[in-house]
């Protein structure tokens, strides 16, 4: 049995994503929560003709039972951004959503893998952390960023200028998920970039969100591009702790000591995924010089948005 529980699920990710993850044969019960709506979003999902159960639960008073006996727990519920707002802006309103999801899941499914797409990812990610080890059912292997649409994006535009199929183009994308910690490794590609075609496409990674939040002009954030990569992300835990398939590898943001020697605990590096989890997340790669800079560029600011997301549950607990 595989239950998989999305929290946020009636959102502008939250949908997609449940429909994308009912469309995966691995998953056999799908829980559906969110504070409006999820009756409606299961009970539609609930005719497509896949193995998933769909069940919708709504408020608070429900959340545990949408948690017992999750595999995986995805949360999307929050705001998000309009233009002009950064990732940073969401913190005070989502960073006490996701506080709240987080006791619900340390409470009922404390061995659940738990996806975080609710931004800021650098901050909401050690706020479930910090909550788990309230709990004392903190996992480190067990509580993931997901940074996957960095990964898909770097892709795409990556492959617009080489010219290579974007299906076999891999980009790996390390350090955070906002502006300037989200760090590109271009330099491990074969092709070899202008200094201006690196200096783009570094920044039309870093910042493709904001394309999005402009084009949809205060209607919200990326919300189909994020259903898909967030679908991938869970699709890989279910290859690797369901099917127990070797070499799953994925970009994720999670407590780890890959760059604890420059002062941060958390990091998005390459992780392989294992049936508990993360299996061996890789050392730092070697970065070229343009990368060196853009690495202490990152963790000046992955510092502060970590502390925020510690200091949060430390002043509310
Ligand atoms: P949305 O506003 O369309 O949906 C959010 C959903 O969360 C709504 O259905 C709302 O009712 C629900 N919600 C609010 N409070 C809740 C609570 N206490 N419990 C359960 N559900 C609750 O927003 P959208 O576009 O789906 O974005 C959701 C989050 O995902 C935002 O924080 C956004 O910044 C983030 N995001 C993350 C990305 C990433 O790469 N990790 C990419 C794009 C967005």
């Amino acid at each position: 049995m595989v239950k998989v529980a999305v929290l946020g699920a009636a959102g502008g990710i939250g949908q997609p994503l449940s429909l994308l993850l009912k469309a995966n044969p691995l998953v056999t019960e799908l829980a559906l929560f969110d504070i409006v709506n999820t009756p409606g979003v299961a009970a539609d999902l609930s005719h497509i003709n896949t193995p998933a159960k769909v069940t919708g639960y709504i408020g608070d008073e429900q959340l545990g039972d949408a948690l017992k006996g999750a595999h995986v727990v995805v949360i999307p519920a929050g705001v998000p951004r309009k233009p002009g707002m950064t990732r940073d802006d969401l913190f005070n309103i989502n960073a006490g959503i996701v506080k709240n999801l987080a006791t619900g899941a340390a409470k009922h499914c404390p061995k659940a893998f738990v996806a975080v797409i609710s931004n800021p990812v650098n901050s909401t990610v050690p706020i479930v952390a910090e909550v788990f080890k309230q709990h004392g059912v903190f996992d480190p292997k067990r509580i993931f960023g997901v940074t996957t649409l960095d990964i898909v994006r770097a892709a795409t535009f990556v492959s617009e200028i080489t010219g290579a199929d974007v299906a076999s183009t891999n980009v790996p994308v390390i350090g955070g998920h906002s502006g300037a910690t989200i760090l590109p490794i271009l330099s491990s590609l074969s092709h070899s970039f202008t200094d201006a075609q690196r200096d783009a496409l570094v920044q039309r990674i870093q910042y493709g969100g904001d394309e999005v939040v402009k084009a949809k002009n205060g209607a919200g954030s990326a919300t189909l591009s994020m259903a898909y990569a967030g679908a991938r992300f869970v699709s890989a835990l279910l290859d690797a702790s369901v099917l127990k398939k070797a070499g799953v590898k994925e970009c994720t943001y999670i407590k780890t000591d890959v760059a604890a020697a420059d002062g941060v605990e958390y990091f998005s590096t390459v992780v392989e995924l294992g049936v508990d989890g993360v299996a061996v997340a890789h050392p730092l790669p070697s970065f070229s010089e343009h990368e060196k800079k853009l690495y202490a560029a990152a963790i000046a600011e992955l510092k502060v948005n970590i502390q925020k997301g510690i200091d949060f549950v430390a002043k509310s607990a």
